[in-house]
């Protein structure tokens, strides 16, 4: 959409007054208090539901009795031109007009003339802005379910083609155990699967209707908040007109759960970074997801996964300064609400692209799985598998095999070999009653193999896990 903007020269002779609420005034407002108070760069964002709101509430006006079809006819026709005029970049925005609402309710009175003037009936701009916010976040919400949910088809589709792939799993970023590329991906699924209930949980508390309740008291208008609700795809009016105005823990709620999923990203994205750095080389990214050096010409570094690590830095502080601003804040209505705009349409832009750019990393990214292996020739990943062999096989209490599983370590550390490549009488040097079938379990292959508990890394398990995960979140 093209914004065209016209700003009004510093003036303060009656004709600025506003035609809107210039009632009282004698002359209009200055080019700062102008400039301090317009929102229409950006919240012209709002146009489609500041549309959809004033038709919804204009059938009400007119199935209620309060203005006559014929003007109801008029306000729908009106505004369908303006959502065409905008859509085609043809409306001029008009700075001195503040907002989308008084820009479109101006228009609509050069188009249709009288009939627009009885629009705002039983209407503020409080309920308006608070239902065309409403609206808004619902779509992202909407928006962002979709494309987290072509994330997890993306990770679901890499982790069914690597479900045996071993590598080593990490804690403390130090070697563990043996994990499949697979279950390591599987993990983002569970996380995104959470990240997408807490949008459809901040959705259902959202989607109440402040359309109705007029400045902050309701109205003496016998209107119907009901049939507007039901008309814009709300489950109910808000119950209380006070606090229909006066929340936006809509719009917090939304930038919490957007911030606790920009997190998720970039520690995926982190991980990304750490994977195809030369010094793991676990996997390698696509041309189309990293850039090269201008002076190194053997460079290709990871930007998008490390811009997808940083975005959590403007959702986490659009999320801050949202709470702050609400902070002890009086009800109803204060111009502090209108700050709630520009932080909720960034963070949403920003996750939008994280996960878009993250899924096509994850599309593309080719696995590694020499590497995977080598990087398991060290660090003893299987030194637990040695400890649970002697609860198994010997009866020793846990904590005793961990102390030989050590020991053992030890001995391969001083050898400078894995603890697979010592011989049968140097573990038992250790703990003598070590039996030979011991060769062979000690391998990364059977020690993933044997992790068979719900939720473990055993290929097979992963598996049946990645069967269940399409199905509990709706994937299939
Ligand atoms: N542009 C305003 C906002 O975003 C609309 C509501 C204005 N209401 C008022 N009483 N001044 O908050």
């Amino acid at each position: 959409m093209v914004a065209k903007m016209t700003k009004q020269k510093p003036t303060s002779n009656d004709a600025t007054k506003s035609s809107i609420w210039g009632g009282r005034f004698a002359s209009g407002p200055s080019q700062l208090m102008q400039d301090i108070n317009a929102s229409i760069s950006y919240d012209q964002r709002l146009y489609q539901q500041d549309i959809a709101g004033s038709k919804a509430h204009a059938t009400m006006l007119a199935a209620c009795g309060i203005i006559t079809s014929a003007d109801c006819d008029a306000i729908h026709k009106g505004l369908g031109q303006i959502a065409i005029e905008i859509e085609q970049g043809k409306f001029v925005f008009s700075d001195s007009l503040e907002d989308i609402h008084m820009n479109i309710e101006s228009r609509l009175a050069e188009l249709i003339g009288e009939p627009a003037r009885r629009l705002h009936t039983a209407r503020s701009r409080n309920d308006q802005v608070a239902t065309d916010f409403k609206l808004w976040v619902r779509d992202a919400i909407d928006a962002i379910d979709h494309a987290l949910a072509d994330m997890q088809i993306a990770l679901i589709d890499k982790a069914t083609n690597h479900a045996d792939m071993v590598m080593p799993g990490f804690t403390h970023l130090q070697t563990a155990q043996p994990v499949t590329f697979g279950f390591h991906l599987m993990a983002y699924v569970e996380m995104l699967g959470r990240d997408r209930g807490r949008f459809a949980d901040a959705r259902i508390r959202l989607n109440e209707s402040p359309l109705g309740a007029a400045a902050l008291a309701g109205t003496s208008f016998p209107t119907d908040r009901h049939m507007t609700a039901a008309a814009l795809g709300f489950d109910r009016p808000a119950a209380n007109a006070m606090d229909a105005v006066s929340d936006r823990d809509f719009a917090l709620e939304f930038l919490a759960a957007a911030a606790i999923c920009a997190v998720h990203l970039s520690r995926f994205a982190e991980e990304l970074v750490i994977w195809s750095s030369d010094r793991f080389g676990f996997i390698s990214l696509s041309d189309a997801f990293t850039t090269g050096s201008s002076i190194m010409p053997q460079k290709r570094n990871p930007d998008a996964a490390e811009l997808v690590r940083a975005k959590p830095g403007r959702i986490i502080g659009a999320l801050n300064g949202l709470l702050i601003v609400l902070k002890g804040l009086p009800l109803a209505y204060g111009k502090d609400m209108q700050e709630d705009k520009e932080g909720v349409f960034d963070a949403a832009d920003s996750l939008g692209i994280a996960i878009a750019a993250t899924t096509g990393m994850i599309r593309d990214l080719t696995a590694k799985p020499d590497a995977m292996l080598a990087a398991l020739q060290q660090g003893f990943p299987t030194a637990t598998d040695l400890a649970d062999y002697m609860v198994r096989e010997l009866g020793m209490p846990f904590r005793e095999a961990h102390h030989a599983s050590g020991a053992i370590v030890a001995t391969a550390a001083a050898k400078g070999v894995d603890i697979e490549a010592l011989s049968l009488a140097e573990l038992q040097a250790v703990e003598p009653r070590i039996k030979p079938d011991i060769i062979g379990q000690l391998s990364v292959a059977s020690a993933v193999a044997a992790r068979t508990s719900f939720g473990g890394t055993a290929p097979d398990e992963v598996r049946a896990r990645i069967a269940d995960a399409k199905q509990r979140f709706g994937l299939e």
